[in-house]
C-alpha cells in the first residue's frame, strides 16, 4: 500500500485504518507515505497539467480509489502579494493565502473533502463533528453532497450565519451550552450510542491530510521555494501539523531544498494555550479556566494534541503569539483596504505579523505567508441575518443533560 499510519511520538508504524485514534504510547497517529514509490510517479512537470484543486496532489493523499473522492472544487486558492508590503516590511515580501475562496468560504473545505472521501471509501454514512463553526459547515456541505447524514455540535455563541449554513446544507444542527471540547464529549458519546463516525480534530486521518495541501500549494505557487515564515491562526492545530508534514514530505521527495518555514501560531488573548506553552518551555497545558476570547476558530482551550502542535512550532524555529480583539478589528480594516475580506482569524494573522515585527522575530528580508482562513461575511451576528434568537432553534442539546442526545 502507498500509505500507512505512523506514530508521531514513538515512530511505530501500522496499517492504515480510518479510526486512527492514538498509538498505544499515547502519541497521535498520522498518515505516512511510501515516498520512494511516489517519487517515481509524481514530478513537478506532471503537476503542471493537473486540475486546479487540492486533488492535484492525490498521490500524497490517503485515498485508494479516485471514485471515492468527494470534491466541491476545494483548494488551489490564490496566493496574493500584499500591496502594503512596502510600508510594513520594506525589504521583505508578504503574501496572503486566500483560503476564504474555498467552496464553503473557509479552508475547512480541504479537511472535510479528504475526510469524507476516506469515509466514503469505507462505506460510512453517518458523520458528526464538534466545531467552532467553519468545520461544521464544511462537514454539512460535503456530507450533503455525498448523501451522508451529518450531525454538528456548535457552541451557543457560534456566529449565526454559520449555524444557518449548517442547517441549509441539511445537517442536524445542535447548539451546545459550552465550548468546543464540551461539544466534543457529546460527539464522543454518539460514536457508540448513535453510530456516528467522529470527524473531530485528530479523530480520523483525513482532516490533517486535507490541510496538508495548503503547504503543498504554497510550495508550488512559489515555484518550489518555501517562504521564511508562515503565520497561521490556530485552534486545534491540525493546519500547523498538516503543513509541516507537507514540507517534510516535499523535502524528502526532493521538491524543495534548504530551510523549512518558521511556523507561527496566532491566538486571541483570552484563549491562548499554545502561546502560554511556548512561553512555559514548551510544556503544553489546556486552558481550563477564564476563557474569554471571541467565538472564532482560534478559541480551542483544550486541543486534542496541543503538545504536538507546540513541538512542530519549536522544531520549525517558530513561535506562538497572541493578539487582542481590538488589534484583530484594526487588522481586518487594513486587509479590507487591500481588497481582502478577512475573517477575524485571518486578520489575527496580520495582527500577529505586526507583533512579530515589533519583537524582531521577523527579519527585514523575510518572505512571509499570512493565512486568511475564512471570509468575513460568515461572522455576521444573529440579528444581522434576521434569524430568530438562538433558543428557538429546532435542536437543543445541553452538555449538562446528555440524555437529550437521542435525535
Ligand atoms: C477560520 C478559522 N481559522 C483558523 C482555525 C484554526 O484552525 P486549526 O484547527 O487548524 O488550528 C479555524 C478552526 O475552526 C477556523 O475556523
Amino acid at each position: 500500500m502507498r500509505f500507512l499510519l505512523a506514530c508521531r511520538s514513538c515512530g511505530k508504524q501500522m496499517p492504515f485504518a480510518i479510526k486512527a485514534g492514538s498509538c498505544k504510547c499515547g502519541g497521535t497517529l498520522l498518515v505516512a507515505y511510501d515516498l520512494e514509490r511516489i517519487r517515481r510517479t509524481l514530478t513537478k512537470e506532471k503537476l503542471k497539467n493537473l486540475p486546479a484543486t487540492m486533488w492535484r496532489y492525490n498521490e500524497l493523499l490517503p485515498i485508494e480509489n479516485e471514485e471515492s473522492i468527494i470534491s466541491l472544487g476545494e483548494g488551489w486558492t490564490p496566493l496574493v502579494p500584499l500591496n502594503m508590503t512596502k510600508e510594513i516590511l520594506p525589504g521583505g515580501k508578504i503574501w496572503v493565502k486566500r483560503e476564504e475562496q474555498n467552496p464553503t468560504g473557509s479552508f475547512k473545505s480541504r479537511g472535510f473533502s479528504a475526510a469524507l472521501s476516506i469515509a466514503n471509501e469505507y462505506g460510512i454514512r453517518k458523520v458528526a463533528v464538534n466545531s467552532n463553526g467553519n468545520a461544521a459547515s464544511a462537514l454539512a456541505a460535503y456530507a450533503g453532497y455525498a448523501g451522508m447524514e451529518a450531525y454538528v455540535f456548535l457552541p451557543l455563541d457560534c456566529p449565526g450565519l454559520i449555524v444557518k449554513e449548517c442547517m441549509d446544507y441539511g445537517a442536524r444542527t445542535f447548539l451546545v451550552d459550552g465550548l468546543i471540547h464540551d461539544a466534543g464529549r457529546i460527539v464522543k458519546e454518539g460514536e457508540q450510542e448513535q453510530g456516528w463516525y467522529n470527524v473531530g480534530t485528530l479523530k480520523e486521518p483525513g482532516r490533517v491530510e486535507g490541510k496538508k495541501t495548503m503547504g503543498l500549494e504554497i510550495a508550488e505557487q512559489l515555484q518550489w521555494k518555501l517562504p521564511d515564515v508562515i503565520i497561521y491562526p490556530t485552534g486545534g492545530g491540525s493546519g500547523i501539523i498538516g503543513m509541516w508534514n507537507a514540507f517534510l514530505q516535499l523535502k524528502e521527495l526532493g521538491f524543495v531544498e534548504g530551510d523549512l518555514p518558521r511556523m507561527v501560531s496566532v491566538q486571541e488573548q483570552g484563549c491562548q494555550p499554545l502561546v502560554d506553552a511556548v512561553r512555559n518551555n514548551a510544556q503544553f497545558k489546556p486552558q481550563c479556566h477564564h476563557v474569554y476570547s471571541s467565538p472564532t476558530g482560534m478559541r480551542v482551550p483544550d486541543p486534542p494534541d496541543g503538545q504536538l502542535v507546540v513541538s512542530v512550532l519549536l522544531e520549525s524555529g517558530g513561535t506562538a503569539v497572541s493578539v487582542t480583539g481590538t488589534e484583530i478589528q484594526q487588522a481586518q480594516k487594513i486587509l479590507g483596504k487591500q481588497g481582502i475580506s478577512s475573517s477575524p482569524e485571518g486578520a489575527a494573522a496580520l495582527a500577529g505579523l505586526f507583533r512579530l515585527i515589533e519583537r524582531n522575530f521577523i527579519r527585514s528580508t523575510d518572505e512571509v505567508v499570512l493565512f486568511n482562513t475564512s471570509h468575513s461575511l460568515k461572522y455576521l451576528p444573529w440579528d444581522c441575518i434576521g434569524l430568530p434568537i438562538v433558543k428557538t432553534y429546532r435542536h437543543w442539546v445541553s452538555v449538562s443533560s446528555p440524555s437529550e442526545l437521542s435525535v
